[in-house]
């Protein structure tokens, strides 16, 4: 499966049920963002192997589709217990590929393994529906509907590097208990636990050709994979410019997009300040803010403002920053790139005469927990997504303006909003525009069975268990007519 050349492990790729190298000769190098240094190589795949890999995958899924939801729920579930078993391998390797913190990463294999078992459940759990004809007006209609869900064939998951098992498998697990085959092209920054995580639905028995997994670069098979006739849907997770340019490209294929966001807290001036600003803090500083769900922008009521950014500057300053071997909160960046672009933000906001109350400082990718007060909105922090450890305060001075502040983003993924009177916080809710509005508790996308969608440039589509298996399933509508 994976050839060890003086000490660096170049991986195969799975194509069409079988490991292997990938014709084009071509390699790439996953760099570690910590260790900087290459940890490994995976293929570089050709249109010719896509080619193949659907191919196979359409063949296989005929077969799929055909066994029982239970039987198909065997081998899922014997994924989720390979994922456990392999835990710590499958961690290390996230840890070293995306710069999680190893105790993060472990939780993110684990809660794989879980969203695989629910899937199935789920999936056991969701029945059709029959309907009679004379519901409808203009005479009896002698007619029994049978509305049952069928698969939709081959479906594409796309998924970034943040979350390289975990946003893969949410949508792996689905499509295939929905009866479909599955084309896997992973982030090539995360490639490597992609891999392990197949290598683990290898050894789970799959059938073979049933799933490929597709390395390569996004920008080089990226829009081969989206164009071609075999693919029947595409689930895809990433940034909100490269989701646009997907659903240019995919024209009349179902999609579902999870993009990019630019959540914001709402702090009232009745807020719980000990709720608020933990909440706060872990939304959005944990992975060093690399979480399409971070708190990436806090507006806060001008009376309550200065104790909030107090409390913040010094919850700040005890983050722990360095390595993700040590779990540390504040990790490098995913690249030297990222560094460079969220360093321009702050950079950009200083030259505005934000306030800088802390951070401002870098180590190469290493940028620190960095507080921004007094953020404008001629700031580019103030809109745009960092992913990155900056968090930008803007003050207002009542609740409309804060909801006018949050919907005048592009975004509308998450927000939260905070205070004490529960029907002034429902009612601030009910204005924002985002898929998800979390009162009193940070923006996050789980549990992982709940509605999971954004709205404006954060999405399209909604994921979560029981509405990914709906996309990537139909409806098939049989009619009797009877005597
Ligand atoms: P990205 O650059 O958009 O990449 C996402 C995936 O798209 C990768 O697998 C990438 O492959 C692939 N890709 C690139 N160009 C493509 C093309 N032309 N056709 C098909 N696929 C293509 O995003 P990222 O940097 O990995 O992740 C960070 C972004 O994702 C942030 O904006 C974040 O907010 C967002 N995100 C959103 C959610 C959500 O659920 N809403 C979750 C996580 C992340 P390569 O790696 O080979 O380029
Ligand atoms: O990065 C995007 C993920 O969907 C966020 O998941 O809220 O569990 O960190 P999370």
């Amino acid at each position: 499966m994976a050839s060890n050349v003086s000490e660096l492990t170049t991986y195969d790729a799975y194509l069409a049920g079988e490991w292997k190298k990938s014709s084009s000769g071509e390699t790439i190098a996953i760099q570690s963002p910590y260790l900087h240094d290459t940890i490994g190589r995976v293929q570089a795949v050709t249109q010719d192997e896509v080619d193949q890999a659907i191919k196979a995958a359409h063949k296989a899924q005929k077969e799929w589709a055909s066994l029982s939801l239970s039987e198909r729920g065997v081998f899922l579930n014997r994924w989720a217990d390979e994922l456990v078993k392999n835990e710590q391998d499958i961690a290390r390797s996230v840890m070293k590929e995306v710069g999680k913190g190893f105790k993060d990463s472990r939780k993110e294999v684990v809660r794989t393994a879980d969203l695989i078992r629910y899937t199935v459940q789920e999936a056991l759990h969701m029945h059709g529906e029959s309907l009679r004809g004379d519901g409808f007006p203009g005479g009896p209609q002698k007619k029994l509907g049978i509305v049952e869900r069928v698969p939709l064939g081959v479906v594409l998951a796309i998924s970034p590097f943040n979350y390289p098992i975990n946003l893969a498998a949410s949508k792996i697990a689905p499509a295939l208990m929905a009866g479909n085959g599955v084309i896997f092209k992973p982030a090539t920054q995360g490639s490597i636990s992609g891999i392990k995580m197949i290598e683990a639905l290898d050894r789970a028995g799959l059938p073979k050709g049933l799933l490929s997994l597709t390395t390569g670069r996004g920008s080089v098979i990226g829009d081969y994979l989206v164009e071609h006739k075999g693919i029947d849907m595409i689930s895809f997770t990433g940034g909100s410019k490269t989701g646009r340019h997907l659903s240019k490209q995919s024209v009349m294929i179902p999609l579902v997009l999870e993009l990019g966001g630019k959540d914001p807290a709402i702090v009232c001036d009745d807020a719980d300040m000990d709720v608020a600003v933990k909440s706060i803090m872990n939304g959005a500083f944990s992975y060093s803010g690399q979480r399409c769900t971070a708190i990436k922008r806090v507006l806060v009521n001008e009376k309550v403002a200065d104790e909030l950014v107090n409390r913040l500057k010094a919850e700040v300053e005890k983050l722990t920053i360095g390595s993700p071997e040590d779990d540390s909160t504040i990790v490098p960046l995913i690249s030297d790139k990222s560094a460079d672009f969220v360093q321009s933000l702050i950079d950009d906001a200083l030259t505005k005469k934000a306030t800088l109350v802390t951070g401002n400082k870098r180590e190469r990718n290493l940028i620190y927990p960095t507080l921004l007060d007094h953020v404008t909105e001629d700031m580019d922090v103030a809109w745009i997504e960092p992913f990155g450890p900056v968090l930008p305060i803007i003050r207002v001075s009542s609740d409309e303006q804060a909801v006018e502040m949050a919907n005048k983003s592009e975004y509308g993924l998450q927000a939260s909003v905070f205070s004490q009177d529960i029907d002034r916080a429902l009612e601030v809710a009910k204005e924002v525009e985002a898929g998800t509005v979390q009162i009193n508790g940070r923006t996050e996308r789980g549990p992982d069975h709940f509605p999971f969608l954004g709205v404006k440039a954060s999405g399209m589509g909604v994921q979560g268990i029981h509405n990914s298996l709906v996309s990537m399933s139909r409806q098939r509508v049989t009619v009797m007519n009877l005597k």
